[in-house]
């Protein structure tokens, strides 16, 4: 088992790969075998050098993921091609049935400085990573857009609870009833301690707007300094067409069992405003007015 690569280990699991129900951690709803572990996760202890990549899903987790990989490897594009993205960027809480190894598995095998990737929200991140000042990415994205990108998303990933058609999944991604919760209450959590616990704070459309400028801010932010050469080819690199065709990041490892990406692929669209075609005008205006109400107590742009 030890030698399996983490496609054969998922492909091992065979008939274990199901649709997972969720099991509530303290009001957050999560797949049951991360609600099943939690104890060891909660425990987890990471190193002061460790940087936690923080999202709710399909908020920009893999994009950051990969250029924060470019960035501490000076640019160097074979490096970051070393192994697939969730190898090279462990996703702590991520718990699956034998033999593939968890979040906390392959973590146990790294040296710091480690990249983890979560999608809990604020008050279920591990408290070792506060007590011992660990920096923290947080990427949001535009409400609308995300859950696009989740109800694709959990069309095609065979672990996650079915979704239904879309105009039941608005409410319950409204209702936070989707895995890892309220969308609302996630980018909050995270907003409202950005300050205290030195959080850098990003934004999809913003990374979409001027990747450069981002991709500075996460370079001053790590403490980094790299050419504007490479900089640029680490824009280059990190563009949703070159992410697209590399194997390295695209999820192409993750076997269609668990990831069918015939029904959708990971990298789906990679754009701002795809809720334009998915959500009717009903549908917007009763959204944008739960949504007033969801965040009216906090004034996030
Ligand atoms: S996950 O499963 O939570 O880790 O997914 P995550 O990586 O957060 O989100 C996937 C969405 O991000 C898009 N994506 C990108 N957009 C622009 N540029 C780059 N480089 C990029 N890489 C990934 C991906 O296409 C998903 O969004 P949608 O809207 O579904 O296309």
């Amino acid at each position: 088992e030890e030698n399996l690569s983490y496609k054969e280990a998922i492909e091992k699991a065979g008939s274990s790969i199901t649709r997972f129900p969720l099991i509530h951690i303290r009001g957050v709803p999560l797949m049951c075998h991360i609600a099943n572990n939690w104890d060891s996760i909660w425990a987890f202890c990471p190193d002061p050098s460790d940087l936690l990549i923080a999202t709710y899903p399909k908020a920009g987790t893999t994009w950051t993921q990969e250029i924060v990989d470019l960035l501490l490897h000076n640019g160097d594009a074979e490096a970051c091609k070393r192994a697939p993205t969730p190898i090279r960027s462990p996703f702590l809480e991520i718990c699956s049935p034998p033999p593939i190894p968890s979040g906390l598995d392959l973590l146990k095998k790294m040296d710091p400085p480690r990249v983890i990737k979560t999608h809990l929200p604020f008050q279920l991140v591990p408290p070792g990573f506060w007590e011992n000042k660990c920096k923290a990415i947080y990427v949001a994205r535009n409400a609308k857009d995300n859950l696009v990108s989740y109800y694709y998303f959990d069309l095609m990933n065979k672990t996650q609870p079915e979704p239904g058609p879309f105009d039941g999944y608005i409410n319950k991604f409204m209702r936070g009833e989707l895995s890892w919760g309220p969308w609302y209450d996630h980018v909050k959590s995270y907003w409202v301690e950005k300050e205290k616990r030195n959080i850098l704070y990003l934004f999809y459309e913003d990374m979409k707007e001027n990747p450069r400028r981002e991709v500075l801010r996460i370079m001053k932010y790590l403490d980094l300094s790299v050419s504007d050469e490479v900089i640029n080819q680490i824009v280059e690199l990190t563009s949703f067409k070159s992410m697209k065709e590399n194997p390295m990041a695209n999820y192409s490892c993750i076997p269609s069992p668990v990831f069918d990406q015939s029904v959708s692929p990971f990298m789906r669209k990679g754009e701002v405003g795809d809720w334009k075609n998915h959500f009717t005008p009903e549908q917007a205006k009763m959204f944008d007015e739960d949504y007033a109400e969801q965040m009216k107590d906090v004034n996030i742009p």
